[in-house]
């Protein structure tokens, strides 16, 4: 299946695994990337910049396929050293960058310079046009599903995606409740070029995190996530336990008068514990609501394979059919 996206990229599928902390280390890009689709290093989850020219090098002796690093930019008060996780990026030979979080105007003379594509994630028409006109290569159109930090719009895919095709010019892929070769070929008939999935990557093989963190996607249904920090407009869409119960209490509590020191102990430094020490109720973790369509832990291969083959009959079959 040749799109924008597969060509943009040079990748033989239109699938991208986006970048996810303490899950997107270079065991897991390189899975995918090997099983071709687009694999993704989470940059700050490497300490340092010099951490990251590791685990590139950890990835390129793993696969000779593209991967991508994604760089995050989210409130945090002690700002990483951008420029130096750049520099990591371009010296380590990375061709392909997703952004997220903040506007990535900032870095991307740096990367366009060296040649690097970047597709920055958006959670809405708006954030998607700004990011083609700084000359973004692509967007990855994150609707309100999407495990991780949906923005405050509340637009799902079936909306957000064909209003995204209306006005955008560059490819886009379709992010936030992908799973499977349904969610593909519903993604390419509203007008993206192909998908990004987090969650369903989580609960594989390869994912190096912890497995009771798979089981417990393999156990949740498409009921079992919730919104936090919806009053401090940073919401992030988690998986549900009694975790998020303390937090959504805490908010419940404080209404108008919550902090992010109030939460603190809930949202930082838990992905460590959670992912790697597989204590899953020590904080809260994003979890998309396509954990509903989780029910086994594949390869990336397979799962890969799988997404192809399902894609491939629902349009050579059941749609050529009808
Ligand atoms: C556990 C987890 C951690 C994530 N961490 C990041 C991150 O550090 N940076 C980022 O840009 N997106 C992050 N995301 C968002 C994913 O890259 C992706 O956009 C999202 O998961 C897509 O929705 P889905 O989970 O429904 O597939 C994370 C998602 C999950 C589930």
């Amino acid at each position: 299946m040749k799109t924008r996206i597969t060509e943009l990229f040079g990748i033989e599928h239109p699938i991208i695994q986006g970048g996810m902390h303490y899950v997107g280390f270079a065991e897991l890009a390189a899975a995918v990337s090997n099983a071709g689709g687009l694999g993704t290093i989470t940059g700050l989850t490497q300490k340092t910049p010099a951490d990251l020219a590791n685990e590139i090098a950890r990835c390129h002796d793993m696969t000779d396929k593209p991967f991508a690093v994604n760089l995050t930019f989210l409130p945090s008060l002690a700002a990483p050293d951008y420029p130096a996780y750049v520099k990591a990026i371009i010296d380590g030979g990375v061709r392909i960058v997703e952004t997220a979080g903040r506007n990535p105007e900032p870095v991307l003379p740096a990367l366009k310079d060296a040649g690097v594509k970047v597709i920055h994630k958006c959670t809405s028409v708006r954030h998607s046009l700004k990011a083609q006109a700084i000359g973004c290569d692509a967007v990855s159109v994150d609707g309100f599903e999407c495990g991780g930090h949906p923005g405050e719009d509340d637009i799902p895919n079936f909306i957000l995606l064909p209003r995204a095709a209306d006005e955008l010019e560059i490819p886009f892929v379709a992010s936030g409740g992908m799973g499977d070769g349904r969610s593909l070929v519903a993604a390419l008939a509203l007008g993206a070029d192909g998908i990004n999935m987090g969650t369903r990557f989580i609960a594989t093989q390869e994912a190096p995190v912890h497995d009771k963190v798979k089981q417990a996607l393999v156990d949740a249904s498409e009921l079992d996530t919730r919104l936090v920090m919806r009053p401090l407009r940073n919401t992030e869409r988690v998986l549900d336990g009694a975790a998020t119960q303390r937090l959504l209490e805490k908010e419940r509590e404080l209404g108008a008068d919550l902090t992010i020191d109030d939460i603190i102990d809930e949202v930082a430094g838990v992905y460590p514990r959670v992912m790697l020490d597989g204590e899953t109720e020590s904080g809260v973790w994003s979890c998309g609501m396509v954990v509903g369509l989780i029910d086994d832990i594949p390869s990336c291969r397979e799962l890969i394979e799988r997404i192809m083959a399902q894609a491939d009959d629902i349009i050579g079959e059941r749609l050529a059919r009808s």
